[in-house]
């Protein structure tokens, strides 16, 4: 088993067989050395620095109904609110206090944040704070839209792809979304020129390693500069309500299968897997992350950007808590530091 690692670290891609092989057979020495392989792979290129988000969750007004998020469209106990761009812009400035010098602006698919609405926040920040990158995560846009805000000024955009295979896509969305729509919104990213992030859950209901291999093939052939994974993570208002989580294991080994492939991602240790374990965070980054994304949403917010149970909200997440996940990095031998953290060119 360790063969594949090895033949992945050096060629930065296997054969679906080897892909299949590594997520079938996997055991704790191979889950351990990919790990440790992943580690190495991460400190030649970022050292010890770990890369923070603000994380501004704008709207959980969402038009979609995809069957696995607590903010689907038919769910009607979640309270909803958007932030206006005033408040928009306080949090960026409680950001950067904090030492922040990305703002991620994420939310459902709201209408109310038209390319007019969004063009002016994206222009305010920007020149507030010129030293700062802006990343937007809003789902599915036309080209112009991207165009827009692209000019505008943001710099990164997050869209997770979910899953590669047609046929699982189909089990966790509404037939009004497609996976060709998803994949042409990642490739009008690209185009545009953003650094652009997909990703997709760990665990979803009805997922095989077949699936996974497909989303890591997918990756590969994309080289997105950001990937974003985490565990599946039921809601209960969802219909997806009674289905079981991730697993811890099979996220951290799928991580490390992604910094060997694609060395130089920015790959964050993801809010999901920090509820899944109280650990997750940690471990995320001894899995070959390096970027967390705490939360900088206004505290009355919060607790309704539900994408599924538990989420944690308080203590590490909260970004006031900065001084604790800095103790919690230096424990483990990283440094956070305040940098854009750009996708490193060359
Ligand atoms: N569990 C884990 N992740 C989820 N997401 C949405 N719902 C859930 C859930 N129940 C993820 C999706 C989306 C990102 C913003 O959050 O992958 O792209």
């Amino acid at each position: 088993m360790k063969e594949y690692i090895d033949r992945l670290r050096e060629e930065h891609t296997l054969d679906r067989e080897g892909f299949l092989t590594l997520l079938s057979r996997r055991d704790p020495a191979t889950q351990e050395y990919a790990m440790e392989e992943a580690v190495k792979v991460r400190r030649q290129i970022y050292g010890k620095d770990i890369y923070i988000r603000g994380l501004v969750e704008i709207t959980n007004y969402c038009k979609n109904n995809c069957y696995y998020c607590g903010i689907r469209r038919e769910n009607r106990k979640a309270s909803r609110y958007r932030l206006t761009p005033d408040q928009i812009l306080d949090c960026c400035r409680d950001g950067y206090q904090l030492g922040f010098r990305t703002f991620v602006l994420q939310g459902g698919e709201d209408g109310w944040y038209t390319d007019e609405i969004l063009t002016a926040v994206i222009k305010d920040i920007k020149r507030e704070f010129p030293d700062c990158a802006v990343t937007l995560s809003l789902g599915e846009r036309t080209f112009e839209s991207y165009q827009k805000l692209y000019d505008a000024g943001a710099d990164r955009y997050l869209l997770r792809h979910e899953t590669a295979t047609e046929e699982h896509y189909r089990k966790l969305h509404p037939q009004d979304l497609s996976l060709e729509d998803r994949k042409t919104c990642l490739r009008d990213l690209k185009e545009i020129g953003y650094q652009v992030g997909a990703g997709f859950m760990v665990g979803s209901p009805g997922q095989t390693y077949a699936h996974l291999v497909e989303d890591l093939l997918f990756l590969r052939g994309l080289s997105p500069h950001m990937v974003g994974i985490g565990p599946f993570l039921s809601h209960q208002d969802t219909p997806f309500a009674n289905e079981p989580n991730g697993d811890l294991d099979l996220t951290l080994f799928l991580l490390a299968l992604i910094r060997l492939m694609l060395p130089k991602v920015l790959l964050p240790s993801t809010t999901a897997l920090g509820t899944l374990h109280p650990d997750g965070r940690k471990l995320g980054i001894l899995a070959g992350c390096n970027v967390v994304m705490p939360n900088l949403s206004p505290s009355g917010v919060r607790e309704k950007y539900l994408l599924y149970d538990n989420k944690i909200a308080t203590g590490l997440e909260a970004a006031e808590s900065i001084d604790l996940l800095k103790r919690q990095m230096e424990e483990i031998g990283y440094r956070i530091v305040c940098a854009r953290g750009d996708y490193p060119v060359s």
